[in-house]
């Protein structure tokens, strides 16, 4: 990254929101949000926390009542990443934010290159914080985790037949435009293949979707939530999605229909 990203800001007098959901990253949060509150003074913040145990949500409520842009989000269980960001994005909307980012509290994504993000919403309407486009890059990974993460990408490009090279992602900045024509409670997405729903729910919308080059750096304190569970639901999902797409293209061919999202 070169230092003098910081040039890059949000377009014009926009409304900045970063939603960052939590579960159990006592240790990670107060560093995430010193270095956000630091690198983007501008943008607010929602920790959306699934009731931790180790109390991160008091830690969460502790700051938000000495920082003025500081909200959060209480939920009562654990339900899965993608019900997380719905609940902060309905928030988001009802509270006049323009742009909504998703960042993970682990500090695998550097409130740092948020500025680059921003900037590319100038010519897009999502952008993607990508890890394997040119001068993207990943820190840290085990060789397991990255055959996986590499695999979902591959077999999501050739499954829905799209472009963008890192659709797991999570890190991404979303025009509010967006988010409101999608019916986040129609989305039956539970965990990280949400990330994959909404892109695609998004390219099939018609709306611009641009990827930036990130460095992604593995988390040095707490543990992924990653899982079996996880991982099955994706490969379930993407599966369903990319043969109801290859279906509507055929059948496309002889009704003009376009193709929508549905579950
Ligand atoms: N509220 C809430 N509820 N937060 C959650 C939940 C949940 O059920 N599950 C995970 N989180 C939070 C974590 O506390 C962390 O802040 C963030 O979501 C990311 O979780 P990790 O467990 O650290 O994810 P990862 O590093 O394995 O996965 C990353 O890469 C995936 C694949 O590219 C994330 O960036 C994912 O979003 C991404 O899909
Ligand atoms: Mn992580």
């Amino acid at each position: 990254m070169s230092p003098d990203e910081s040039v890059d800001t949000a377009p014009d007098g926009e409304k900045v929101l970063v939603i960052i959901p939590t579960f159990n990253e006592r240790e990670n949060l107060p560093r995430i949000l010193d270095r956000l509150r630091a690198a983007v003074p501008t943008a607010g913040v929602l920790v959306v926390d699934d009731g931790s145990p180790d109390g991160t949500g008091d830690i969460a409520d502790g700051r938000a009542a000495a920082d003025p842009m500081i909200s959060v989000l209480h939920r009562t269980e654990k339900n899965g990443l993608g019900p997380a960001y719905f609940a902060g994005f309905g928030w988001g909307l009802a509270h006049g934010y323009d742009v909504l980012i998703e960042m993970d509290a682990d500090g695998s994504h550097a409130p740092e290159q948020l500025p680059r993000l921003l900037g590319a919403l100038d010519h897009a309407d999502l952008v993607i914080g990508s890890r394997y486009v040119r001068g993207g890059s990943v820190v840290n990974w085990p060789v397991r985790r990255l055959v996986l993460s590499r695999g979902a990408n591959l077999y999501s490009r050739l499954a829905l037949g799209v472009g963008v090279k890192d659709i797991t992602a999570g890190y991404r900045a979303y025009r509010a435009e967006v988010i409101r024509t999608i019916p986040l409670n129609e989305v039956a997405s539970h965990g990280y293949v949400f990330q994959v729903d909404l892109a695609w729910r998004t390219i099939l919308g018609g709306f611009r979707v641009v990827e930036v080059p990130i460095t992604f750096t593995e988390r040095e304190i707490g543990v992924s939530k990653m899982s079996g569970n996880i991982v099955r639901e994706a490969l379930v999902k993407i599966t369903f999605w990319g043969l109801r797409h290859r279906w509507h293209q055929v059948t496309g061919l002889f009704t003009g229909r376009r193709e929508t999202v549905k579950s």
